[in-house]
């Protein structure tokens, strides 16, 4: 800590959101509930509302997280695409089992989801890749993500290589080694904030029977 800097024990908000969220106000589906949650988050505006937090575990159960892009939701589940090789796609692989994020922390919300994960269709990933700006395209062939590298000279020199190799081609095809995956959510918990820390929390949580129950957590 430096100078003027608070500590962090004597930081706190308090949350004072009016409404809360009921049982009554939910939706009869979390991805209608969710698409409710989103579209508020998109007009906020909140910068980045399709951020999320992705955590992901080895095949020990040693887990890791990282900020990605949601890029699309249905009821089938939530997408993002990455790098498989990279230290959350070789998770995947090895475990697919998944949570998600979302930290709407100016709304005073906050959207929780764990379940399972596969792989999107290659035409589904080769569909979002041609609509990928073609700088992005290039680094998803430059870069070997998570790998340790020597220096930002030899990113930008596997850069200016693929760049070369597809300077005549019009559309890059996107590479093997990327590719979407989908969350198919077994929970999806929505967390709104209210004054005295009696915050509302209501989870859709898929039953063993194959039904969806919604359930109100304790704050
Ligand atoms: C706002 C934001 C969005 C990001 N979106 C993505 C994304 O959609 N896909 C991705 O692979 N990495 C994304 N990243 C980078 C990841 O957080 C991470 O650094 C990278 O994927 C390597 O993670 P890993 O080594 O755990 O696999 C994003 C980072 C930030 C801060």
């Amino acid at each position: 800590m430096t100078g003027d800097t608070p500590a962090p024990a004597g930081m706190r908000n308090e949350y004072d959101a009016d409404l809360g969220l009921t049982e009554s106000d939910l939706a009869a589906d979390w991805h209608t509930q969710f698409a409710r949650w989103f579209a508020d988050a998109v007009a906020h505006p909140l910068p980045e509302p399709n951020a999320m937090v992705l955590g992901t575990a080895d095949a020990q159960g040693r887990p890791s997280g990282r900020t990605v892009l949601l890029k699309g939701y249905d009821a089938e589940g939530f997408v993002l695409y990455t790098n498989h090789l990279s230290r959350k796609g070789a998770e995947l692989t090895a475990n697919p089992w998944a949570s998600l994020v979302f930290p709407w922390f100016p709304m005073q919300r906050q959207v929780t989801v764990t379940g399972r994960v596969e792989r999107v269709t290659r035409a589904e990933t080769e569909s979002y890749f041609a609509v990928r700006p073609r700088g992005s395209q290039l680094g998803a062939w430059a870069s070997t993500q998570s790998a340790v590298v020597p220096d930002r000279a030899a990113l930008d020199a596997e850069y200016r290589a693929a760049a070369e190799r597809f300077a005549a081609v019009e559309q890059i095809p996107a590479p093997p080694h990327w590719g979407g995956f989908r969350v198919r959510p077994e929970t999806v918990e929505f967390w709104q904030g209210r004054a005295g820390r009696l915050h509302d929390r209501l989870r859709f949580r898929l039953a063993e029977s194959g039904v969806w129950v919604v359930e109100r957590l304790a704050p």
